[in-house]
């Protein structure tokens, strides 16, 4: 057996009425864990080694209190201390690799894993985690099976209360996971768990970010990031933008926003951009457009599709207002963010 493990979460875990994991509340999970704290996990639970996920008992916590205060994990063995405490059921969710998840609990503790920042986007492997998820309703009396929703509703009345029904989606919302330092959210709602959001991020009321997709340093988000997508450093998307979640026009070839990037609002890239590009606002650029490249006196150097350009740094895009074509110049205006935007993050 390897002397490490890629991760490993205590979390606090909701059923259906069949017993499956719903939504699993990773409050520490961890990356890259010592031997030390791996044997712990040998020694005072059922955890025999890959991925594995475990009920624990009261029993279980105890010892597990105990071997990870003795493998100096401090902050671990609290957690598994305070948990014992739990009127719900208390998981832990060991992966050995990084695979493809094979139940609810593994999924939800690579989102967290995501949005704790531990993880970039891109950087464990999800793949086919959305047929493990449960449709669930995510509502003022915690996730309930949909299918079970009716019911929970009815009974609610009957004893005199409403069930607030936020949303009914296989994805909760991130900030009820874990809210990073250094960020700022206008509606919760538009916030998906598995989201990465960076130090100096402002998701603003018309910002959305999917799971697996965000930002990795300060960013101005007033549009949409869609699943998968990653804006680097010091990129802003105006309000109402669109960023597609692959190459558009079919494939697999996932785009990203590079660094110090403008993409105007209700503009769209099904493209990918390099760094310190500019997309004119309200111009939707998909991979097939065919873009007039021009020189420094405005004259068209050639034509190309725009998937050709795409990830290439210092570009402006635009529509020219005059003939309807789209125009590609080289950008010579290094976008500075708005310093007093971000300076309150
Ligand atoms: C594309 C954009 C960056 C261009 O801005 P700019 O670099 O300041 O350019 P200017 O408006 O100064 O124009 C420069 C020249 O290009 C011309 N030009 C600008 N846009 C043009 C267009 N779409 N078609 C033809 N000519 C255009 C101007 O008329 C001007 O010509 P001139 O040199 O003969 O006077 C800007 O229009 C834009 O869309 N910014 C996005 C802002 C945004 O959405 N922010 C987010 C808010 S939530």
């Amino acid at each position: 057996m390897s002397n490490t493990i890629f991760a490993f979460g205590l979390g606090i875990g909701t059923q259906n009425k069949e017993g499956n994991w719903l939504e699993v509340f990773y409050s520490a999970p961890c990356l890259h864990v010592e031997k030390g704290t791996l044997d712990a996990l040998l020694e005072s639970t059922n955890y025999e080694g890959g991925n594995s996920t475990l009920v624990l008992e009261e029993g279980d916590l105890n010892r597990l209190h105990m071997n990870l205060l003795k493998a100096g994990n401090i902050e671990q063995a609290e957690l598994a201390s305070r948990l014992k405490a739990s009127t719900k059921p208390i998981i832990l969710c060991v992966l050995a690799t990084d695979e493809a998840p094979s139940n609810p609990a593994e999924v939800y503790l690579k989102l967290q894993l995501i949005s704790h920042r531990l993880v970039q986007p891109h950087n464990t492997v999800l793949d086919g985690m959305f047929g493990l998820l449960i449709n669930t309703a995510w509502t003022s009396e915690g996730p309930i099976d949909v299918k079970e929703l009716a019911d929970r509703q009815l009974s609610a009345r009957m004893e005199g209360r409403t069930i607030e029904v936020f949303s009914v989606d296989k994805f909760p919302k991130m900030l009820n996971f874990i809210v990073p330092t250094g960020i700022r959210v206008g509606d919760a709602a538009r916030i998906r768990l598995g989201a990465h959001l960076a130090e100096g991020t402002t998701v603003m009321h018309e910002g959305f970010v999917n799971f697996n997709a965000g930002t990795l340093g300060s960013s101005m988000v007033e549009g949409r990031i869609s699943a998968g997508v990653v804006v680097g450093d010091g990129s802003d998307l105006g309000g109402g933008c669109s960023t597609m979640g692959t190459l558009s026009g079919g494939g697999n070839i996932v785009i990203g926003v590079g660094e110090k990037c403008l993409i105007g609002a209700n503009a769209g890239i099904g493209i990918g951009l390099g760094d310190r590009c500019i997309v004119e606002s309200g111009l939707y650029i998909t991979a097939g457009s065919k873009v007039a490249v021009l020189d420094e006196n405005n004259q068209v150097v050639s034509t190309v599709k725009a998937r050709e350009l795409s990830g290439q740094s210092d570009l402006l895009f635009r529509r020219n207002s005059e003939t309807g074509a789209i125009e590609c110049k080289t950008n010579k205006t290094a976008i500075a963010l708005n310093e007093a935007l971000h300076a309150h993050n």
